[in-house]
């Protein structure tokens, strides 16, 4: 039996807005088709598809696992149970890296831990002049960040790693061409590194939200005991590219002859290095004291999200 969209709306119990947003994906309409045509009617194929994915709902599956999408800086991302939903806090750590990087001619943004690949398409998209790469330790989060840089037509070289490790320094040292290096090598350049690793102590499981502790992956949320383990590692790995002693910018013919670290190192002393983070508010000030002991030459900064947290560190 048809039945008239407003009256079927009334039959849920979850927030309205939610439940809107949900009939509008099942009728892959827009949000505001649902208001403006409230008084119209649906079929029973509909409605069954609807009700199933507010049952759904009230066992606290987010919206974006339910309609396989969520929107980051203007643009749809898929998203499932192995990527985190990105959150709109991230998107001010696009803009600061944006600012940053959109006008160098020599730049390469490496977003380490890129889930869904927002971070990595979002960028490769605003700084066409950038190289972008991106990793993760998870392979099906990996599958769904090139499945959005396909969909949105953005240039990313994905690579599979934990942190820094062997690939993705491979990756950003060979094959030169990728990385736009052929042309006036000699010049400065700055590797960019941008990163949301998981930053929560796995004690924050038992006070989050059901939607959250339930649904999305542990290994996107969690970082051993304080939170800050992975952002720690990664910064003393980076750190380790700018004060390597006795390596100099090889030239470029003999670059394949040296191991893949000292070729980083080598590019990691001769360029600029940056690192854009976002870290637990709770732990920005410790971490801010560890980059000032890593990076002594550099600025380090520390930016507020849209609360007024203080969630990204930034070292430039
Ligand atoms: C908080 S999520 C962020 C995802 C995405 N950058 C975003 O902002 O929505 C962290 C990501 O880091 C990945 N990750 C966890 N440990 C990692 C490691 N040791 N090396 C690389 N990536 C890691 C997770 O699989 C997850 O996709």
């Amino acid at each position: 039996m048809p039945i008239i969209i407003s009256e079927l709306l009334h039959k849920t119990t979850i927030d309205p807005r939610e439940a809107e947003l949900l009939l509008a994906f099942v009728l892959k309409k827009d949000w505001p088709y649902i208001i403006a045509y409230a008084k119209d009617k649906v079929d029973s194929k509909v409605a069954k598809t609807f009700l199933s994915l507010v049952q759904r709902r009230k066992k606290h599956e987010p919206i974006a696992y339910l309609t396989g999408e969520q929107p980051f800086f203007g643009r749809d991302f898929l998203v499932n149970r192995h990527t985190l939903i990105p959150r709109p806090e991230t998107e001010i750590l696009v803009e600061l890296v944006k600012h940053r990087t959109c006008h160098m001619s020599r730049v390469t943004i490496i977003d380490v831990g890129t889930g869904s690949g927002c971070l990595a398409a979002t960028l490769a998209l605003e700084c066409p002049n950038a190289k972008v790469v991106a990793s993760d330790v998870s392979s099906a989060a990996l599958k769904v960040a090139q499945q959005n840089t396909e969909r949105l037509g953005a240039d990313v070289e994905f690579v599979k790693d934990d942190l820094l490790g062997k690939k993705l320094i491979q990756t950003l040292t060979h094959p030169l061409p990728s990385l736009k290096l052929r042309e006036g090598c000699r010049r400065r350049g700055e590797l960019c590194f941008v990163a949301n690793l998981p930053y929560l102590p796995s004690s924050d499981k038992k006070t989050m939200m059901p939607d959250v502790a339930k649904y999305e992956p542990a290994k996107a949320l969690f970082a051993g005991r304080d939170g800050s383990s992975l952002v720690v590692k990664l910064l003393q790995q980076i750190s380790s590219l700018c004060h390597s002693e006795g390596v100099r910018r090889v030239e470029e013919s003999s670059l394949t002859k040296i191991s893949p670290l000292r070729r980083l190192r080598s590019f990691g002393r001769n360029d600029r290095i940056a690192v854009f983070l976002e870290v637990d508010p709770r732990q920005t000030k410790k971490l801010a004291a560890l980059a000032h002991q890593l990076f002594p030459k550099h600025n380090i900064l520390i930016k507020q999200d849209l609360c007024g947290r203080e969630r990204f560190l930034i070292i430039v």
